[in-house]
C-alpha cells in the first residue's frame, strides 16, 4: 500500500477523490500545484468551490448519477484564484462500498504541451522564412546589380540631359529594392557577443522612446533586479525590442500604458531544448490587441495591418532573438497585448 501511496504522491497528473456530495476526500501534490492551494485548504471542500468550469461540474454530476466514466480533452479550467489552465480530464466512478470515495477525477494539464507545439510552429516558420528570404534576396539582388550598372552606362551614353531623369528613376528604384531586400533579411552581421544587462538594454531603449513619443504613453518598469548578465549582441537586441515597443506605441495610438517586465524562468524549454535559466522579458501594452485572424501570421515578413507599415518589424525581431537561441511569443486580447522575449542564459551561468 505504501508503494501505491508513493506513486500517487509523485504523479504529475493531478488526482482527486470525491465523495457522493462531490467534496474532496483526497488529493495528491500535483493538485496543490494546479490549484495553488495546500491539501489542508481543499480537504472536504466541495469541488465547485475550487473549479468553476460548468462543463466539468456537469460531467461530475452526470457520472455520479449514471455510474459511467467520462473523458474530455482540452477543457479550460477556471480556478478559484481566477487562474486558468487547459486540461484533459477523466472521471471514473469507483464502486467501493468500503470507503467514502465515490469518484476519481484525473486532471492532466496540457498548457505546457500546447505551448511547446505552438513554439515548434513559430520556430519552423522562422526556418522557412529565412530560407525563402535568402532565396529571394539572391534572385533579386543579382539582377539588380546588373540593371544598376547598365543604367549607369546608359546614362553616360545618353545625348541629352533631359533623358537622365529616366535613368535616375531606374537607379533610384533599384536602390530602393535593394534596401528593401536587405531590410527583410534583418541585420546580416554576425552577433557581436558581450556580457550585457537586459535592464541596460531596456533603459537605453526607453530613453530613445521617450524622445520620440508624446506624453499620452506612460512607461512602467517591473524588473527583477537579481537577473544575471546575458551574453548577447547589444545593438541587435535593442533593435529587436525596440521593434516590439514601437508596435505597441503605434497600436495604442499614442495613448496608453507600456510595461517592461523582466523575470527569470528555470528549467525552461525553448523548442525542444531545455535551458536551466532563461530571461523572460515582457512588453505589455494596453492597446486594442491583435485580431485573431492576424495573430497567426504577424511574425511573417510583409504582414502588416497598417497602411504605412512594412510588416518587417516582427520578423526581424524574431530573427535576432532566434540567433540568440531564444524565441518571441505573443498573447493578445483587447486591452492587453504581451510580447514575451525568451533569452537563454546558457553562456553566462556557471552550473
Ligand atoms: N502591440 C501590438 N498591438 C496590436 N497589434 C500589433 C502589435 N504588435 C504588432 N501588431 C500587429 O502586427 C503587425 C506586424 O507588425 P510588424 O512586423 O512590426 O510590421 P509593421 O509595424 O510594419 O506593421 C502590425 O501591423 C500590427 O497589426
Ligand atoms: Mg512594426
Amino acid at each position: 500500500m505504501d508503494q501505491y501511496r508513493r506513486i500517487f504522491e509523485n504523479l504529475h497528473t493531478a488526482i482527486l477523490t470525491l465523495d457522493n456530495q462531490l467534496r474532496i476526500t483526497s488529493a495528491n501534490p500535483a493538485c496543490e500545484m494546479l490549484f495553488a492551494q495546500s491539501r489542508n485548504q481543499i480537504n472536504l471542500q466541495p469541488i465547485s468551490s475550487i473549479i468553476h468550469t460548468p462543463q466539468l461540474l456537469e460531467s461530475l454530476n452526470e457520472a455520479l448519477k449514471s455510474g459511467h466514466p467520462f473523458t474530455s480533452r482540452s477543457c479550460q479550467l477556471i480556478l478559484l484564484n481566477k487562474n486558468e489552465s487547459t486540461v484533459d480530464y477523466t472521471i471514473t466512478p469507483i464502486d467501493d462500498s468500503k470507503t467514502e470515495d465515490i469518484m476519481l477525477l484525473e486532471l492532466n494539464p496540457i498548457d505546457r504541451l500546447m505551448r511547446l507545439a505552438r513554439e515548434d510552429k513559430i520556430l519552423n516558420y522562422q526556418v522557412t522564412n529565412r530560407a525563402v528570404i535568402r532565396g529571394l534576396a539572391h534572385e533579386v539582388k543579382n539582377p539588380l546589380g546588373g540593371i544598376r550598372g547598365a543604367a549607369q552606362l546608359l546614362e553616360k551614353e545618353l545625348p541629352g540631359q533631359n533623358l537622365h531623369e529616366y535613368t535616375d528613376v531606374i537607379i533610384r528604384e533599384v536602390d530602393r529594392l535593394r534596401a528593401l531586400v536587405d531590410r527583410m533579411f534583418g541585420p546580416n552581421q554576425p552577433l557581436n557577443l558581450e556580457a550585457i544587462s537586459i535592464h541596460e538594454i531596456l533603459e537605453h531603449m526607453i530613453r530613445l522612446l521617450l524622445a520620440e513619443t508624446k506624453d499620452g504613453i506612460s512607461f512602467h518598469r517591473d524588473y527583477d533586479p537579481s537577473l544575471p548578465a546575458l551574453e548577447g549582441d547589444k545593438d541587435q537586441l535593442i533593435q529587436a525590442i525596440l521593434n516590439l515597443a514601437r508596435n505597441s506605441i503605434e497600436a495604442m495610438k499614442n495613448k496608453g500604458e507600456l510595461i517592461f517586465r523582466s523575470r527569470v524562468q528555470r528549467q525552461f524549454a525553448i523548442g525542444n531544448i531545455r535551458h536551466r535559466l532563461v530571461i523572460q522579458l515582457d512588453i505589455e501594452d494596453s492597446g486594442p490587441g491583435i485580431s485573431p485572424d492576424l495573430i497567426e501570421s504577424i511574425f511573417y515578413p510583409m504582414v502588416t495591418s497598417r497602411p504605412e507599415g512594412t510588416g518587417l518589424g516582427l520578423s526581424i525581431a524574431q530573427d535576432i532573438v532566434a540567433k540568440h537561441n531564444g524565441l518571441i511569443e505573443v498573447t493578445s486580447q483587447p486591452g492587453q497585448t504581451i510580447f514575451s522575449v525568451f533569452l537563454p542564459l546558457e553562456h553566462t551561468n556557471e552550473f
